[in-house]
């Protein structure tokens, strides 16, 4: 059968690893898809390196924007990445009649509503298989294999690089910047970490995820973001006297009134599965009223695993191209005509357990006036902790874990208890799941 032509934006670490496996898969592939899938074309600003890894098989060019308007090319891959050409060249494409696969989280956790709106008004696809987890064939599981449900919680370690730096300083007992430092010595983390370290990355993914579970428009903007920059290796260690692990969690959860869509260290307990996902491998965790939870693990990058997800994606678009559009699956699962506008909450909203660090005097009355000040908040207490002041310290690290309350109760008790005389600095917050199946 004639094959399928696709034009590579970008032959770098992701788009190497998909020409490699191609290739190396190309008759199974093909027995897949019904017809050969060909890289007939790659743009990439380094021509040397493209021939290189190509053997001069194809065409080459550094100009992106020739192959997105090339009448010969059915699907483009676009793994240039950022936010300003690469939307560029997607609409482009899409103006164009071609179909789409991509890797990028960020443009479409950004730009996705405009993107698919375009691709619907020309009727072609974008996939994003590998935007989200890398090799993890999640977008899939939640937009096919889990439709019969009502989806009622996400709650994902979508991050590998932070998930390391998580598992080397409970290991090593060593802070965030020399765990980072390190990292970096060794390439695991970016020169500049900001989008990994800060959660950002792992907010575009919990947004896209958000989107296909619950029917939702993509609203990046409103998701609450906090990151592993400012955790201390203190709290890693409490946490583990008490059970917990912390994992950077990326969680999108269903309320009566709205979606909390929140990207923050949290705590969970460590005989979950999840809590045991160590060093920079991603799992998701999805739990559905029919199914309940299901798990699923794998490698959230690198070269080859996120090419599985890309060409999962080259050959979804191979069998489904000629299918009309109408009867293929949603880009956001849901048909686009059937979103819901239940909104994302405002983090005061959120409803969460929480383990709260004080530094506290060690004298009577001071755990009564804390205790005191949460009750009144009708914040109620799980479990406590208070450690021997250190020899010629009057004062001492107290730890409280509470049940299920309101982030803006919480807020308030947390000014209350700084206000204290008996208390010393900030209150150390970090957010507790339970996760149960
Ligand atoms: N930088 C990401 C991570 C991989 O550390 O998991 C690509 O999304």
């Amino acid at each position: 059968m004639k094959p399928i032509n696709v034009g590579l934006l970008g032959i770098g670490t992701v788009g190497g690893g998909t020409w490699t496996v191609l290739t190396r898969n190309q008759e199974e592939i093909t027995r897949r898809a019904g017809r050969p899938i060909r890289i007939t074309a790659v743009a990439d600003r380094n021509l040397e390196l493209a021939r290189t890894l190509t053997d001069g098989q194809v065409k080459l060019t550094d100009d992106a924007f020739s192959l997105v308007k090339d009448p010969d090319i059915d699907i483009i891959i676009e793994l240039i990445g950022g936010y300003t050409t690469a939307r560029e060249l997607v609409l482009q494409a899409i103006e164009n009649g071609k179909h789409v696969v991509t890797a990028n989280k960020a443009l479409l956790a950004v730009h996705g509503n405009e993107i698919f709106a375009a691709a619907q008004k020309k009727g072609v696809m974008v996939a994003f298989e590998a935007a989200v987890a890398g090799g993890i064939p999640i977008i899939k599981a939640l937009r096919e294999g889990l439709s019969a449900n009502r989806i009622q919680w996400i709650a994902g370690i979508i991050n590998g690089t932070t998930n390391f730096i998580l598992s080397e300083m409970r290991d090593k007992g060593l802070s965030f910047n020399a765990v980072l430092n390190e990292a970096q010595k060794l390439g695991y983390a970016e020169a500049d970490p900001t989008f990994d370290i800060e959660g950002i990355d792992a907010a575009h993914k919990a947004t896209l995820m958000a989107s296909i579970a619950f029917g939702i428009p993509i609203q990046f903007d409103k998701a609450h973001i906090e990151g592993i920059s400012k955790l201390d290796a203190v709290d890693i260690k409490y946490a583990e006297q008490l059970g917990y692990r912390i994992k950077l969690l990326g969680i999108a959860k269903r309320q009566e009134k709205g979606v909390e869509l929140r990207v923050h260290p949290t705590l969970i307990p460590e005989k979950r599965l999840i809590a045991n996902v160590e060093g920079a491998m991603n799992a998701v965790l999805v739990w559905g009223d029919a199914v309940g939870a299901t798990l699923y693990y794998g490698k959230g990058a690198g070269a080859e695993p996120t090419a599985s997800a890309v060409i999962a994606d080259l050959v979804d678009v191979t069998r489904l191209h000629t299918a009309d559009p109408q009867h293929r699956v949603p880009h956001l699962a849901f048909q686009p005509g059937q979103m819901s506008d239940l909104p994302i909450l405002p983090m005061s909203a959120v409803e969460t357990a929480y383990y709260l660090r004080l530094r506290a005097l060690d004298k009577p009355g001071v755990l009564a006036d804390v205790t005191r000040i949460l009750a009144d908040l009708n914040i109620s207490i799980d479990a406590m902790m208070q450690k021997e002041p250190e020899e010629g310290e009057d004062r001492t690290d107290v730890v409280i874990l509470t049940h299920v309350a309101r982030e803006c109760d919480v807020d308030a008790a947390i000014t209350k208890i700084e206000a204290l005389d008996s208390i010393t600095g900030k209150v150390t917050r970090i957010r507790m799941e339970e996760l149960k199946g």
